[in-house]
């Protein structure tokens, strides 16, 4: 796959999903916005509210990342969301700052959008979020309604709201509700636009309604809103990302089970997901749950609950389902093989899934991680990810062209779905490489092209 078909792919998905996006109507009561934390979450809300009429500025304590953003450089990989940050910052309505405090006092709505990382004892670090909080209450002097759309634990909101009020030492009044964020990295400026539903929590009926008057055009294309409690809303992020995670461990096991008996977990997932109280999406069998969200976000739901005296006991078994699913992965491809030691492997894919550059906890990374304890060397290739990925492996062999990751490996395996691998010519392949074995752990490849291209094929929840 050469760069021009590469382009041809990014082209053709961005212009699939393009044009429902710019198919929304301006805001009628345009806000001055400021957003807090420009990463994925706040980079795509303040492009898009920026792109529905609001003025909107983005500010974040990363000086070089602001400095690129100025300057047009994106810092993640969006379908759709270079254009629209340029088309926004040239019409001046999205602005990018590092002077936090006068962006704060410019606005009349805050959006908070830091990360909620994980701590190592598997809490949320709400140390960010309490930085901010403190910022706001130091530059508070007219009113304003601050919107948190950090990911956070039950009762945080209120204590967000307490840090703001013990540094307002000019008791300006202001309101706070609670907006969780659903969108899904690969397709977030899509999300943003088209969810299916915006959920708000507030205490009182103005900030709910300020709230639904910011995003009335996602509402008018069809988006439902869902108006709740501060405790609510921030259950219903939780509880859906857990619901999500239990689906994917679910079916991965069984697709274990299938690999026993000789069923097949694709024909088994279609005939489950049919029925319209289960549905189809999140019953894809993989090599577990990734991402900066699900994992970090499981753990801190059954930290809080523990602190609560709450058994989720069913969220429990998801995380230590997902925890074993790489050593699952790597047995079978060790029995294919014999041996993983001094084994050349070719990975294909490091982003935790298609259409990103984010390999925050990409099962890629852990396979390479447990691949290399068991002395197996790696060659990897990502269209988009390889920069990333070299953060957390410096020392990681990439491959600049994807028919080059093949050469002297003896297996390859397909750990992110990119659309890009489903094109590979497995005949050419052969002629490159010494491999014999084809773990496909994404269930994207031709099996048949592939038996016989002479590879032995390996796929999830089928026997090998
Ligand atoms: N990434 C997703 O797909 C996603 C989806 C839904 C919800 N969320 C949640 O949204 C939040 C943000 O996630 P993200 O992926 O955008 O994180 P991120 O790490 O990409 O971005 C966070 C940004 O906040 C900045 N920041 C940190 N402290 C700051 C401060 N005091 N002032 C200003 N900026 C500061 C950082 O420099 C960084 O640029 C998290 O709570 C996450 O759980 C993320």
């Amino acid at each position: 796959m050469g760069l021009f078909s590469l382009r041809i792919l990014f082209f053709i998905s961005f212009f699939c999903l393009k044009p429902s996006i710019y198919a929304l109507n301006s805001v009628k009561n345009p806000q001055e916005i400021t957003v807090v934390g420009t990463g994925y979450v706040g980079l795509v809300l303040g492009t898009c509210l920026a792109e529905i009429g609001h003025k909107v500025t983005c500010c974040d304590v990363d000086f070089q990342k602001i400095s690129s953003l100025q300057q047009g450089q994106i810092p993640i990989y969006e379908i759709g969301l270079e254009e629209l940050v340029k088309k926004n910052f040239a019409q001046n309505r999205l602005f990018f700052t590092t002077s936090l405090e006068n962006a704060v006092r410019e606005s009349n709505v805050i959006f908070i959008t830091v990360g909620t990382p994980e701590t190592l004892s598997g809490e949320a670090n709400l140390e960010y979020v309490f930085a901010v909080a403190k910022m706001i209450g130091e530059n508070l002097r007219t009113f304003k309604t601050v919107f948190v759309k950090s990911t956070v634990p039950m009762g945080t909101v209120l204590k967000i709201k307490e840090v703001i009020g013990e540094h307002n030492t000019a008791k300006t009044p202001f309101s706070i509700g609670y907006a969780p964020e659903f969108l899904r990295e690969g397709s977030s400026v899509h999300d943003f636009m088209h969810p299916d539903r915006v959920v708000i929590g507030a205490e009182d009926p103005q900030t709910s309604q300020l709230f639904t008057e910011i995003v009335q055009p996602i509402l008018d294309d069809g988006a439902k809103i869902c108006t709740t409690s501060i405790a609510s809303a921030e259950m219903i992020k939780y509880a859906s990302n857990s619901f999500l995670a239990v689906k994917i461990s679910f079916i991965n096991e069984i697709a274990n089970f299938c690999e026993e008996i000789g069923a097949d977990v694709e024909e088994v997932a279609l005939g489950i997901g049919l029925d319209k109280r289960i549905g189809q999406s999140f019953l894809k069998p993989g090599p577990g749950y990734g991402g900066s969200c699900f994992p970090k976000d499981t753990l801190a739901f059954l930290k809080t609950a523990q602190k609560n005296g709450v058994d989720l006991s069913i969220i429990e078994a998801a995380v230590g389902s997902n925890n074993r699913r790489c050593d699952k992965i790597l047995l079978r491809l060790e029995s294919a093989l014999g041996s993983l030691e001094g084994k050349k492997i070719a990975l294909l894919g490091l982003a935790f899934k298609e259409l990103t550059d984010d390999v925050r906890e990409s099962p890629s990374l852990k396979m390479i991680e447990k691949l290399q304890e068991k002395k197996a060397f790696v060659t990897s290739f990502d269209p988009i990810a390889s920069t990333n990925a070299l953060k957390f492996f410096p020392n990681l062999a990439i491959a600049s062209t994807l028919y080059e990751v093949f050469r002297e490996c003896d297996a390859i395996v397909v750990a992110t779905p990119w659309s890009l691998f489903t094109q590979i010519d497995w005949k050419k392949v052969k002629e490159v490489s010494k491999a014999s074995v084809v773990f496909d752990t994404r269930n994207i490849l031709d099996r048949k092209e592939i038996e016989q291209a002479g590879f032995f094929y390996i796929g999830i929840g089928k026997r090998g």
